[in-house]
């Protein structure tokens, strides 16, 4: 029998933070490995970082940083929060290691050598703002992702022959049905192919930031080839040391690629795709799961509603966010976080019933046994609800498991936790602690029978449990006397192996229950989490960036949204003395210098559609501004006109000319329509607004 267990995680985007959203895959990915290696398996848990792309280098440009030392921070914090989290990832992979890089150039090399990689015009629409492809838009529609009109182009590219696996993937789905989870998922990806698919565009030379094609470096390769391949450059795919390339046979195919939802088509489609043409063996399964909402709203950087892990951790622990996560939303489906029901689950789940199991059945065996786990009788003094119970328990570990199999985490934990309340509930009805008190011969068997019985259904539910709270698990097991649950063979598990008379060890409770103050805690830190980040970002930007140094930025669709974002990211005043949450001070606004200018020249911008350049006249100087209103502003109209010009941004380059100052625009309906900022009376060039 195959003795492997490779587990994915996604790469996840260097393009901000990470918070719990990203927290949720990687723990149930953690779970999944603790529980493989307890099932004997030899286990391989893979997670990592996405850093190449146009995502990616505009949240550098955004921040004011390189794209390297960018991604080397933002990778550093996602590995950060796993460690603080205390995951067992055994290869953190980032898209920028060299040795990535280099597997990802063999993947192209393989596709190109077996004859699916063609080089092509592509003439149709493109949305500058996504990198995207349009296939079904005609000329001005909006693009799919974000709405703005997109731009037709004729660019040369290289192919990939997606088209011709149409009929092979419907097979593959046909024939694997668990080739993609849930059923769900299944279907609108069949749909999808059957609806006939385009060969894909896997380059790009707009713009640098990735990798480069092989002996053709004009180009880079797309960003989804280049981190999807990551599954087996991680494990020595492309590497030329056999050690690497032996570690590859061992761990390829993965049993798991675990991902959310949204990126299912790329999983599904591109990447079985990929490795039919690269001749390489399927993943066995993808497994696509729900989103996690804060109060109801999908949780995103964008929306600004992220809840960090960290805040969790240190008021509550790291088993209380497992926990939580795994047993509160049913796994598959969205599910909603709010710190109101993490504690309510929390203090019912663990401080009550596991936690209450744990601490009565452990302190009476101090009490009344000395601290020996007492024999059970074996006739007179047995009931039949001992005997329930470890039919109970019995059920509990093979519906656990089948549960388990089919990831069903939820109703996994349901299944034992319902073995909890049927021995809490047991000993309620057979008060041990009133046969405590006797010191005739049946009463000490019979209290000997309920100890040994509820002890045993603890030690059972506490290995179940492992892999969703390893470490209150494991104290839990060290308190029974057991050892390092770590050495546990879970295949092993029965009812009655809990050895007799073992010495169990100094008993202390696992869960303090937590109150109402817990919940306030964490909103409190959450919000002082939050600006403290934004100071800190801008002084390293600010640091990273010599005065006046120009950066590269990609032309802004909408410059008015640029312009009346900059109060947003200015940090609020210090905790306490500063204005409420939300709110800037009026020092704030001031820092922001608005002053009328007048437009001496405007013209359109060589290879940008969307750009003019801008001379504007602001009385004491003129400054040359690039802005992304062409498609709103024929340039001849515009000379001569009063505008508002942001006079102290610092200066920036698009397309290679350098912006000096941003011009003020109300951006309209859902393309972002720019329309300038004006005034009815006459003003004077070089007024200040305030
Ligand atoms: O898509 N709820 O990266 P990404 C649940 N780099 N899961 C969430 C979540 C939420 N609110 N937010 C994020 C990418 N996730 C690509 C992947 S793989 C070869 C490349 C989790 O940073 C979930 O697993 O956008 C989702 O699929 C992933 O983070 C997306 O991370
Ligand atoms: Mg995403």
């Amino acid at each position: 029998m195959d003795n492997k267990f490779y587990i994915t995680t996604p790469i996840y985007y260097v393009n901000a933070r990470p918070h719990i959203g990203h927290a949720y895959t990687t723990i149930v990915c953690d779970m999944m490995a603790r529980r493989e290696r307890m099932l004997g398996k030899d286990v391989f848990f893979l997670t990592g970082t996405d850093e190449h792309g146009v995502h990616v280098e505009r949240a550098a440009q955004a921040a004011g940083k390189p794209a390297q030392q960018w991604a080397d921070e933002v990778s550093s914090s996602f590995r950060r929060l796993w460690d603080v989290l205390g995951l067992s990832y055994n290869k953190f992979i980032r898209t920028t290691d060299a040795e990535h890089k280099r597997g990802v150039q063999e993947m192209f090399r393989r596709l190109r050598d077996n004859g699916y990689i063609y080089k092509g015009k592509y003439t149709g629409q493109y949305c500058v703002f996504d990198e995207l492809y349009v296939d079904s838009a005609g000329p001005g529609a909006p693009c799919p992702e974000c709405g703005r009109p997109t731009e037709t182009v004729s660019e040369e590219n290289y192919f990939f022959k997606l088209s011709a696996f149409e009929e092979k993937l419907l097979k593959l789905y046909r024939d694997q049905p668990d080739f993609i989870r849930p059923e769900t998922r299944r279907n609108e990806v069949a749909s999808f192919v059957r609806s006939g698919l385009r060969d894909l565009s896997v380059t790009r030379s707009t713009f640098r930031w990735g990798v480069p094609v092989p002996d053709d470096p004009g180009h880079v390769i797309y960003v989804w080839l280049d981190a999807l391949s990551n599954y087996c450059t991680a494990i020595g795919f492309g590497s030329p040391d056999p050690a690497d390339q032996q570690r590859f046979q061992r761990y390829w195919p993965a049993d798991v690629h675990m991902i959310g939802k949204e990126i299912v088509r790329f999983h599904c489609v591109y990447w079985p795709a990929f490795l039919m043409a690269a001749g390489l063996e399927l993943p066995k399964t993808i497994v696509a799961h729900g989103w996690l909402l804060f109060e109801h709203d999908k949780m995103s950087k964008s929306r600004g509603n992220v809840v960090r892990a960290e805040t969790i951790v240190e008021a509550m622990s790291r088993d209380a966010l497992r926990y939580f996560l795994l047993r509160e939303i049913v796994f598959g489906q969205d599910g909603s976080f709010s710190f109101d029901a993490l504690v309510q689950r929390y203090n019912a789940d663990l401080a009550n019933d596991l936690g209450n199991l744990a601490s009565r059945t452990l302190t009476m065996i101090t009490r009344y046994f000395g601290g020996q786990v007492p024999y059970p009788s074996p006739t007179e003094a047995r009931k039949p609800a001992d005997d329930e119970i470890a039919e109970i328990a019995r059920r509990t570990i093979s519906e656990f498991n089948a549960k388990f199999e089919k990831f069903q985490f939820s109703h996994a934990l349901e299944t034992a936790w319902s073995l909890v309340s049927a021995v809490n509930k047991y000993l309620v009805e057979n008060e041990p602690w009133t046969l405590g008190e006797k010191q005739d011969d049946v009463s000490r068997a019979r209290l000997g029978t309920i100890l040994y019985t509820s002890a045993e259904a603890l030690r059972v539910v506490t290995a179940l449990a492992h892999p969703v709270i390893p470490e209150s698990s494991a104290r839990i097991w060290a308190q029974l006397g057991l050892g390092e649950i770590v050495n546990f063979k879970l295949a092993e598990l029965k009812w009655g192996q809990l050895p007799l008379g073992t010495k169990i060890g100094k008993v202390e409770p696992v869960f303090p229950r937590a109150d109402k103050s817990v919940v306030e805690k964490m909103q409190a830190m959450e919000q002082e989490r939050r600006t403290p980040t934004v100071e800190t970002e801008k002084k390293a930007g600010a640091a990273a960036q010599p005065a006046g140094r120009a950066v590269e930025v990609k032309p802004a669709p909408a410059p008015a949204a640029s312009a009346a974002g900059a109060p947003a990211t200015t940090p609020a005043a210090k905790a306490g003395a500063g204005p409420p949450e939300g709110k800037i001070s009026i020092d704030d606004f001031a820092k922001v210098e608005l002053r009328v200018g007048q437009v001496k020249l405007a013209e359109k911008v060589q290879g940008a559609d969307k750009l003019l350049r801008l001379e504007v006249d602001l009385g004491s100087e003129t400054r040359q501004v690039v802005a992304g209103i062409a498609e709103a502003y024929a340039p001849e109209l515009l000379i001569g006109r009063k505008v508002v010009i942001v006079a102290n941004l610092a200066p920036r380059k698009l397309r290679g000319l350098v912006s000096d100052g941003m011009i003020v625009a109300a951006s309209v309906g859902e393309q972002g329509k720019p329309v300038l900022a004006g005034f009815l009376e006459d003003v004077p060039v070089g007024a200040k607004l305030k």
